[in-house]
């Protein structure tokens, strides 16, 4: 075993500077998290202790076990967008009854818990989280429905929602509805294609439409509780398989049904775990402000895997690419973490060597991201490089173990496609908040942009306008590392959440453990298909 050495300098000025600027980027994140917390605010969050309600975090504590940890997703959706941060929703997974459930809980103090497009797509992620880890769904509903001035953007894509409940109960993973208020119109179908459901006395209400809404279609008059009432849906229509009390009552009955699961986990249990010979603190002090200067990926590895131990493979070929065995929490993965930046043809054959081997031994990868992509340049094209980064790209998109991605620093081009961004649909994808992700940096995008115009005025033969030209390289400048910034990026869902370097560890010990719900399968090596290729 191989136990890694730090040489991080804890006592040096640039370590004291790389933390000062972490630390300032970490108090920049916890005030964004704090409004996805304070929900609608202090108005309505009044106003709904005072109709005696919980408010949806409050639920989501009583619905866990005591103690147990939650792990909020997506908790910046909606970020820098017309609607709150957080979208009105919390997502997570946390455990009930000690069964890994994925929670989705309506934040009613937000425009009485309408969804909006952010909303949906959250919701939308966590589904695709539960039915690729089979984690039973518990919804803790109250919501407006679709929020009305938005319908157009949600109204036709977000009636996946009700088809993914029911695709999940296809594929066995179940679902939970508690109805704490409002469920009415498209909403009626949460608890409609749920498993079990939970309604509350005289809190929940259940129709495809209210009393207004009846009055104008049928004429009919009614009322409330006569149209979708908890007592009514338990003894007459028979949608309410519980009736509760109260909120704890219903959250009571939610934790005795997944208590019945009698769930079994179906991936191999971890073996005993170490903590990291180094302290996570200094995590904080590891990745250069600006990213302008390169980091050594094996100073995270030897303050987030068990016990520092990390046995690396090719260690003397492409060495800006580190690959390495090691485990987190008792599980085993391959880790792939870019080390000086650049991705050239080396460092792509070995990832795609390296990809193949994990898939033999049906070992999770977790892909450390820093880089600003794959080497351009008259040698290196004539060296293969476009070869090379396809066959890196060709190995992460038929991979079959489950994939973790965290940018801890860059993530530009191609390179953040090769080592596993989000559309190569990891697992799970977290960004610290050093990390930057776009199609290149943005001084390098702004100069393109002034070369192609330059060429193009020339063949034109028009004149070049160099005052107009340098105002527009700082602003798209500005433009492009705004948009790179992981805030920015978390908001429209590119990433899980943002999290502090110092969690790393827990983080991925979490998305590990819910992992393994479902067996742990690499790409078949069973003798039908070619072999590992060496590269
Ligand atoms: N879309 C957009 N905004 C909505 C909304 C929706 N579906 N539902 C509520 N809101 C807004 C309200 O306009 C109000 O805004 P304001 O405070 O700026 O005036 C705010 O959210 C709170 O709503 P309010 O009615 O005061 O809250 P409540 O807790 O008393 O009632 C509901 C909540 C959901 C019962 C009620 O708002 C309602 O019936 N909404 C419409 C439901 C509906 O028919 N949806 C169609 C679904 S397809």
């Amino acid at each position: 075993m191989s136990t890694l050495k730090s040489t991080l300098d804890t006592t040096g000025p640039e370590y004291a500077a790389y933390r000062e600027a972490m630390l300032a980027k970490l108090d920049e994140l916890e005030a964004e998290h704090a409004k996805a917390v304070a929900g609608g605010g202090e108005k309505y969050t009044a106003r709904h202790r005072e109709r005696g309600k919980l408010l949806v975090r409050e639920r989501i504590e009583l619905l866990l076990d005591e103690d147990a940890p939650f792990l909020e997703l997506s908790p910046l959706a909606g970020w820098g967008s017309d609607f709150r941060v957080g979208a009105s929703v919390v997502t997570g997974i946390g455990v009930v009854s000690g069964v890994e459930c994925m929670i989705i809980g309506n934040d009613p103090t937000v425009r009485g818990g309408a969804s909006n497009p952010w909303t949906t797509r959250k919701i939308f992620r966590a589904a695709d989280i539960a039915l690729e880890n089979r984690l039973p769904v518990i919804n803790l509903v109250e919501s407006g429905g679709a929020d009305l001035p938005t319908q157009k953007e949600i109204f036709i894509p977000g009636g996946r929602l009700f088809r993914d409940l029911t695709r999940l109960s296809a594929a066995g993973i179940p679902t939970v509805a508690l109805v704490f208020g409002n469920s009415t119109a498209g909403g009626a179908y949460v608890p409609g294609m749920s498993d079990y459901v939970v309604m509350i006395e005289e809190r929940s209400k259940v129709f495809l439409g209210g009393p207004p809404l009846v009055k104008m279609a049928t004429g009919e008059e009614s009322d409330d509780e006569a149209l979708g009432g908890a007592a009514m849906h338990a003894r007459v229509s028979g949608l309410a398989d519980y009736l509760a009390r109260d909120e704890p009552d219903a959250l009571r009955l939610g934790r005795r049904i997944v208590a019945r699961l009698n769930w079994r986990k179906h991936g191999p249990a971890p073996a005993p775990a170490t903590e990291p010979r180094y302290d996570p603190e200094e995590l904080l002090g590891v990745v250069p402000e600006g990213l302008k200067v390169p980091f050594d990926p094996r100073e995270v590895l030897a303050r987030v895997v068990d016990g520092s131990e990390f046995d690396e493979f090719k260690p003397e070929y492409g060495n800006s690419l580190v690959t390495g065995w090691a485990r987190v929490h008792g599980y085993p993965v391959g880790v792939l973490a870019n080390a000086r930046g650049i991705l050239f043809s080396e460092e792509s054959q070995k990832a795609a060597q390296f990809i193949q081997l994990a898939n033999q031994t049906d070992t999770p990868l977790l892909f450390l991201h820093n880089t600003t992509g794959y080497m351009v340049g008259r040698d290196y094209e004539q060296g293969g490089i476009i070869k090379h980064g396809a066959m890196m790209i060709n190995a992460v998109s038929n991979s079959k173990v489950p994939h973790l991605s965290v940018l801890i620093g860059a993530s530009y081009g191609a390179g953040h496609y090769g080592m596993c961004g989000r559309a190569y649909d990891p697992r799970f994808l977290f960004a610290w908040p050093s990390a930057k992700s776009a199609v290149m940096g943005p001084q390098q995008l702004a100069g393109v942009l002034s070369i192609v115009a330059r060429a193009a005025a020339e063949s034109r033969g028009q004149p070049f306008d160099e005052a107009a030209d340098t105002a527009m390289r700082e602003a798209v400048e500005a433009q492009v590392e705004a948009e790179s910034l992981p805030m920015f990026l978390s908001g429209r869902l590119y990433d899980d959440g943002v999290i502090d370097p110092r969690d790393t560890r827990t983080v991925l010990g979490l998305c590990l453990s819910a992992i393994h719900n479902n067996p742990v399968r690499g790409a078949q090596f069973d003798g039908t298909g070619f072999g590992v290729f060496r590269m």
